[in-house]
């Protein structure tokens, strides 16, 4: 599967200030399916995965869930199978592939489910603030597992032979623990009831994946989750949602460039706070069906906006909406209302000409009519979407370092933007340019031959 995970001093360059136009298909969403992909250990069998994206988070999955043991088959044109029946907590993954993504969290409540232990090394992830997981350890105390830290480990145990349900009521409505919370309990012996949880799409995505393999978990996507305990769960066929906030990026790019960009295989519903946000802005909207269209032919009005969890403004696509509000007529406010430092995109950004001022959580960003090309460094997965962005409306060429970062969250997003109409070129780190204007990669796997037992 070519996610250029291994292109570890990969850049592109961008020729800038040419209008996106055209059609790009949305893939499955990341932090939906870095959740599903461990929710299979807590079953024995062949499960079937489809619709996930090409991103290096599902590689990093993909070798974890083999080191426990479990049977896989390389993710090809967006289908993994995964056969659980050997997997075991035995071994704890390797800390270099937990700490390389941030969903290795779900490790902890996946095999504290089914195997009533868990031995796995605190997670990594984007650099946007302490990030803690008291909330996940809280859910899984409350549960009655044993928790404690080893070394930069986290344990967890059952005390007795299963987890008991219980009341848990969250201090913050964190997507993670949410989840986390969820993958521990199912299996769990009588009720729990989880309260102020979050309320994102992905995690109705999860819940139904959970009931599809035999659990009975009601009310996610509201703010009080309810789940039955259930004795034992089946492998299953589960089809990813798509991903809300790789089309935000790609809505939000086609406005910044001045084009006319039809986002396929979404949920409207999905995008609305921003698409609101984009409609306030003065970009031209419409959406039926699986598409949203954006068209922007003039320069976009100042809007202010606070990031929230859903249904708010969504915070991963608010590094890329700065990008439109750095060149808006007028002042605009950003306000950060779930992380307490997202903001290192801003310092890359006004290399490339914004006039931006952050005090604390909130942005104050000046509109500018022009941002010209220089060199940048992603520094994680949103900010580098962001400068990305910057790139194409930019006069002159920008070369975006560490794409790393992006390859983590957006499949093929060079070939997906030149497809668009832009001037984007991968380069590898010995210069050897890889031609971004063929199809998206070839997701074939690896040739590996793999036994499934029939499930
Ligand atoms: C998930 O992170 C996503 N990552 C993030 O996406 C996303 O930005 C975030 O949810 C909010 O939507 C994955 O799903 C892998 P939280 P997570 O727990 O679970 C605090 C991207 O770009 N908190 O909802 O870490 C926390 O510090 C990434 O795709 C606690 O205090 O987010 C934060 O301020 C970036 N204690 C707030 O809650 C806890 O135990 C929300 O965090 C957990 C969280």
């Amino acid at each position: 599967m070519d996610l250029g995970r291994d292109d570890k001093l990969a850049e592109l360059i961008i020729s800038g200030d040419k209008p996106l136009c055209g059609e790009v298909t949305i893939g499955g969403r990341k932090n939906s399916a870095v959740a599903v992909i461990p929710a299979t250990l807590l079953a024995a069998g062949t499960n079937t995965l489809s619709n996930l994206p090409a991103i290096s988070d599902i590689c990093t999955y993909n070798d974890i869930l083999r080191h426990l043991g479990a049977v896989t088959q390389e993710p090809s044109n967006g289908v993994m199978r995964i056969d659980t029946s050997k997997a075991t907590p035995e071994k704890s993954p390797p800390l270099e592939m937990v700490k390389a993504i941030r969903a290795s969290y779900y490790l902890l409540g996946a095999l504290l489910g089914r195997f009533g232990y868990a031995r796995v090394g605190f997670p990594g992830g984007c650099n946007i603030g302490q990030r803690p997981i008291d909330q996940h350890l809280k859910g899984f105390k409350t549960l009655g597992a044993k928790v404690h830290t080893d070394h930069g480990e986290v344990v967890v145990e059952a005390s007795g032979s299963r987890l008991q349900g219980a009341h848990i009521y969250l201090d913050v409505a964190s997507v993670g623990a949410t989840i986390n919370i969820m993958l521990a309990a199912v299996l769990a012996e009588g009720t729990t009831v989880i309260e102020n949880v979050a309320r994102e799409p992905h995690i109705v995505d999860v819940a139904s994946c959970l009931n599809s393999m035999g659990a009975k978990v009601v009310g996610a996507g509201t703010d009080t989750i309810k789940i039955h305990g259930v004795q034992e769960m089946q492998p299953t066929s589960h089809a990813i949602i798509p991903d809300e906030i790789e089309a935000a990026t790609y809505a939000i790019a086609g406005a910044a460039t001045r084009g006319d960009v039809t986002l396929i295989n979404v949920v409207p519903k999905h995008l609305d706070a921003v698409t609101a946000k984009l409609g306030e802005a003065g970009i031209r909207v419409e959406e039926n069906g699986d598409w949203v269209r954006i068209a922007a032919a003039k320069r976009p009005r100042a809007v202010s906006l606070k990031t929230l969890p859903y249904p708010g403004f969504p915070t991963d696509a608010m590094p890329p909406m700065m990008v439109l509000l750095s060149l808006a007529e007028g002042t605009s406010m950003v306000s950060e209302g779930v992380f307490e430092n997202r903001f290192d995109h801003v310092e890359e950004l006004q290399r490339m000409g914004t006039n931006v001022r952050v005090e604390g959580r909130t942005a104050v960003i000046e509109g500018v009519k022009r941002l010209h090309g220089t060199s940048v460094k992603a520094t994680n997965l949103r900010a580098g979407a962001a400068l990305v962005i910057a790139g194409l409306r930019a006069e002159g060429e920008t070369v975006v370092s560490c794409i790393e970062h992006v390859d983590r969250g957006y499949e093929h997003f060079d070939k997906k933007i030149k497809a668009l109409g832009a001037d984007i070129t991968r380069v590898q780190d010995g210069g050897d340019e890889e031609d971004s204007s063929d199809g998206p990669a070839d997701d074939g796997d690896s040739g590996q031959v793999v036994s499934f037992s029939q499930s």
